[in-house]
């Protein structure tokens, strides 16, 4: 795990003063470490039932579709207001620096749907639990969650009760 720590690297007060911010960009941009990044976000799953994998937008579609593409499952953008074309429904939630809401298509998810949401950051665990709500308002089931990093000082776990989650690197 020290190889992925070691590609994420620290912007101090962005957005905003006080902020810490977790680039990822230079782990994406590193073919070898996005590889086994994606291969370890999707370890715990290969022997579940998961029927598809839902990202947030915008860095949780990065690892979400390359996680949906390995296991050969639909991917489901979870999006920022405004950008889904059909009829949606939306949560909304507040964040670490801010506050936000997430729209789904109402046909995304299949009666029965069994979920991996996957993100690159689980901080407060506004957007984590907001996507639980809004997988679970559509009709399907949340069976688990996996971020690429976890802010453990922040306690987004908390917001997210009795959901599986699984985090590949803790700050
Ligand atoms: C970031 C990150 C998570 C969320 C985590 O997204 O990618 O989705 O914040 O924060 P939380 O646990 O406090 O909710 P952001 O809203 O900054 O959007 P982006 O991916 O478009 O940059
Ligand atoms: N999303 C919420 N808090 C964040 C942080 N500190 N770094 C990157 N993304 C975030």
């Amino acid at each position: 795990m020290d190889r992925l720590r070691n590609k994420i690297r620290d912007i101090p007060d962005f957005p905003k003063p006080g902020i810490v911010f977790k680039d990822i960009t230079p782990l994406i941009k590193d073919p070898a470490t996005l590889r086994l990044t994606v291969h370890q976000l999707l370890q715990p799953f290969l022997c579940r039932n998961i029927t598809a994998v839902a990202g947030m937008e915008a860095r949780g579609f990065i690892f979400g579709s390359l996680v949906a593409w390995e296991l050969g499952l639909p991917f489901v953008p979870l999006r920022k207001p405004g950008k889904l074309p059909y009829e949606v429904e939306s949560v909304s939630y507040d964040l670490e620096y801010g506050s936000a809401t997430l729209e789904a298509h109402i046909d995304a998810f299949n009666a029965g749907d069994r979920i991996l949401l996957i993100d690159d950051l689980l901080a407060t665990g506004g957007t984590a639990k907001a996507s639980c709500d809004l997988v679970e308002k559509l009709g399907a089931t949340v069976e688990a969650c996996a971020f690429v990093v976890e802010l453990d000082f922040l306690q987004g776990r908390k917001q997210l009760g009795n959901y599986e989650i699984h985090s590949l690197i803790h700050f």
